[in-house]
């Protein structure tokens, strides 16, 4: 991407530009007309605010227009039920681990509106550290696949990365550190061994990344004694984490949901089915309902 990431203001200009089009492919796709819709859903937040707000006012025109409900979806509680799209199985009670852009997350997830969160970040997010490092290893945005792609070349053992040592009772995150010490390798090498050893950087950092999160993740199952564990998030994709969570699932006797790749990363599925879930329990917004960009996860959000 010619900025190296997204520019909120572009980012809402082409909202308004591709909504009206992205919903009459969906309508075609699905083989349906708009008079079909029996409810219709849009993200309130977690996100940015001109973003929020195109999808949101679109969403509620269309409800108006056509007499139908409307609700508010929290883009986290989209994240925690996307592997229920593919598996029924991945209902509540589970543990969820949202490793995305924007979080690092790790929720006891009573039920649909019951979040307990066990863990997140102090600092920098999962993929936000993918991208960082890619920046630094002059990879292109987004970052985690880059480097997913060039650390296949190298060696998780040539290079030992820290991971970030928290008290044992806390279940937070931090990837901050980790991405300064890449950073300093990165800048004592050569331009000669830059190239050399990039795959090897990119292969260590990203077991670096994999080491911590299953190391909570192995906390939190032993601790709650769950028997589900959903991981989910744009980072998900990664096969290397899927490698090691399914590994960890076998170790310790619980059943592992992983999303497909397209329902990893931002979708609108996964908010479908947030809405779809609320609305079997009655539960719609009002239209009146703002954009809230820091929106948190909490209990009935
Ligand atoms: O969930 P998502 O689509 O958007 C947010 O809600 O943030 O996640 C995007 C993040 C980016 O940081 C991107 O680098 C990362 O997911 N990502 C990956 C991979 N594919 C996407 N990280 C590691 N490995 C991947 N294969
Ligand atoms: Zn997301």
């Amino acid at each position: 991407m010619l900025y190296g990431g997204v520019v909120p203001e572009l980012a809402s200009r082409a909202h308004i530009a591709k909504i009206v089009p992205v919903v009459q492919k969906a309508l075609a796709q699905a083989g349906i007309t708009a008079s079909a819709i029996e409810a219709v859903a849009a993200t309130y937040g977690p996100g940015l605010v001109g973003s929020l707000m195109v999808g949101l006012t679109f969403a509620k025109g269309f409800a108006l227009s056509r007499k139908i409900p409307f609700l508010g979806i929290n883009h986290l509680e989209g994240h925690l039920f996307s592997a229920m799209l593919e598996f029924p199985g991945a209902e509540p009670p589970f543990l969820g681990m949202v490793v995305s852009g924007g979080h690092t997350l790790l929720v006891r997830v009573h039920d649909v509106g019951r979040y307990e969160i066990l863990g997140q970040t102090r600092d920098d997010a999962a993929g936000e550290a993918f991208d960082k490092v890619a920046k630094i290893l002059h990879l292109p945005y987004p970052g985690g696949p880059a480097i997913e792609q060039v650390a296949r070349e190298g060696n998780v053992c040539a290079i030992k990365f820290p991971v970030a040592k928290m008290k044992v009772k806390n279940l937070d995150f931090s990837f901050s550190g980790l991405k300064t010490a890449v950073l300093y390798f990165y800048n004592s090498l050569s331009e000669e061994e830059r190239q050399s050893r990039r795959a090897d950087i990119a292969a260590a950092f990203q077991h670096a990344v994999c080491e911590a999160l299953m190391r909570n993740l192995r906390r939190a199952v032993k601790r709650t004694g769950s028997q589900r564990v959903v991981l989910a998030g744009g980072v998900a994709r990664n096969g290397y984490l899927r490698a090691v969570a399914e590994q960890l699932a076998g170790e310790l006797g619980f059943q592992l949901f992983v999303p497909s790749a397209e329902y990893c990363t931002d979708n609108a599925a996964m908010i479908g089915q947030v809405a779809a879930l609320q609305l079997q329990r009655g539960e719609t917004s009002a239209l009146d309902l703002a954009p809230v960009p820091n929106l948190a996860l909490s209990n009935n959000s």
